[in-house]
């Protein structure tokens, strides 16, 4: 593409077809990352990964500007811009760790304490009558123009008009709770690690993979007929194994079951499949889980918790949760044909360690680079990004069951195997290119 629209985007997006420059063109890769990743909340860590004064973790919010999340001494967790007030320098190099004290830049040795501000300026007598005041916020480590947590999941945003964070999530902060509420003292703690590997194409691939229910029975035919085999060959007894190998087989499920689990998007791009079942509902209950989920919370309320499953939920355009495996997948874009994806593995508190041990497999068996069904999808990326090089056919359809599509009060329902998740998360990211996805909330 030579020109880029600037008000109207109407060219490249429509109800039911993207242009295929969306995923090749470089220009619009950087406007993306100004009005999409720079307006949006963006997820940023989890509190437990601060847990005492001076921890830090490092990332960047979009392709390339770098944030330190860190927690204060009133125990407040900041996410800061990691850039140094003096001459710029990023101040914070390591991914994590703590900062006993203060941060201190690796330059001239200015030093930041953990709330951002300047503590100290070497030999500052040398500034006396120059017109330089210290106490100007300009010379921090400046705060994001917003940061919230919801149950310890910690978000950021460039935009001063983003609305709250609650109001950004809509009725997709359900599975947060969701999520945190499967841990008996319903809170959930970062362990074991992250998984981080690179996908040589466009980000917005993954955001459309997650519920996109026509593909696992195709691309991931082979692992689901192995896993099969492998489960048939087990004597009775192999409980173990069968509860590892069971993960599997709901990958390759039919279009049925698939349909019946349903899609329902959101303002703001988010949506998920299934809610009242989906393909994680059939996993065996651990007794000892169990047991304790009911001392907490009595047994109808946790019926009623188990009952609420999802598969994917996108928090459009930076994150993923998975609530009945416990585990979340981090969006990080680096270029238009490039992207990082983080795995980060959740404790349940209060669970017995057999619930993160399940998590921990699933991260890796699934998830991971070295797993067995990621790479099967990171595959059919590269060959879709191959393919959008060819001009034969300018555009990306996504007319699955187009029409159909329920509005009800805060959302849209549809069926599980609609193409409403492309639907919803291109309407978003139309009005972030465009400028107006604010305006609606602006004008409530
Ligand atoms: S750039 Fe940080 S102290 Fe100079
Ligand atoms: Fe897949």
């Amino acid at each position: 593409m030579t020109s880029i629209p600037t008000g109207d985007f109407s060219q490249v997006v429509t109800p039911t077809r993207v242009h295929r420059s969306l995923y090749t063109d470089p220009d619009l890769f950087e406007l993306e990352m100004t009005r999409i990743w720079g307006q949006a909340w963006i997820f940023i860590g989890h509190e437990s990964q601060v847990p005492n004064t001076g921890d830090y973790f490092t990332t960047n919010i979009n392709h390339n500007i770098p944030v330190v999340m860190v927690r204060d001494k009133s125990g407040t967790v900041q996410v800061l811009h990691n850039r140094c007030g003096h001459k710029g320098a990023k101040v914070v190099e390591a991914r994590s760790g703590n900062a006993r004290g203060a941060f201190r830049c690796s330059y001239h040795g200015w030093s930041y304490r953990h709330d951002g501000s300047l503590l100290k300026v070497p030999n500052e007598a040398g500034y006396e009558g120059t017109g330089f005041d210290s106490s100007n916020p300009c010379y921090s480590m400046q705060p994001l123009a917003q940061v919230e947590s919801y149950r310890g999941f910690v978000f950021a945003t460039l935009s001063p008009d983003a609305p709250d964070l609650k109001t950004w999530m809509g009725g997709a902060r359900d599975c947060f709770d969701n999520l945190c509420d499967r841990a008996p003292e319903g809170e959930v703690e970062v362990a074991g690690g992250v998984l981080r590997y690179e996908h040589q194409c466009n980000w917005k691939f993954i955001l459309e993979n997650l519920n996109d229910t026509m593909h696992p029975m195709v691309v991931h035919e082979s692992i689901v007929k192995a896993a099969e085999s492998y489960l048939d060959s087990l004597p009775e007894d192999a409980v173990e194994q069968r509860k590892e190998a069971e993960i599997i087989p709901p990958f390759g499920a039919s279009y049925e079951k698939f349909e019946a689990s349903g899609i329902t998007g959101f303002p703001f791009g988010h949506h998920y499949d299934g809610g009242k079942t989906s393909i994680h509902a059939d996993y065996s209950v651990d007794p000892d889980y169990h047991s304790a989920m009911v001392a907490a919370y009595g047994e109808e309320r946790t019926r009623e918790i188990y009952s609420f499953n999802t598969h994917n939920v996108l928090f459009y355009p930076s994150l993923t949760i998975k609530c009945a495996v416990q585990n979340i997948r981090v969006i990080r874009p680096i270029s238009v044909d490039r992207f990082i994806v983080e795995t980060w593995s959740f404790r349940l508190k209060g669970a017995p360690d057999s619930m993160l041990q399940r998590t921990l497999l699933y991260s890796r068996l699934i998830n991971s680079a070295m797993g067995m069904v990621g790479p099967d999808d990171l595959e059919v990326y590269r060959r879709a990004q191959e393919g959008l090089a060819s001009p034969s056919n300018e555009w990306v359809e996504f007319h699955r069951q187009y029409g159909k599509d329920e509005q009800r009060v805060d959302r849209t329902v549809g069926g599980g195997t609609s193409d409403l998740d492309m639907r919803t998360q291109y309407q978003a990211w139309q009005a972030y290119m465009e400028g107006t996805i604010f305006n609606e909330v602006k004008n409530a």
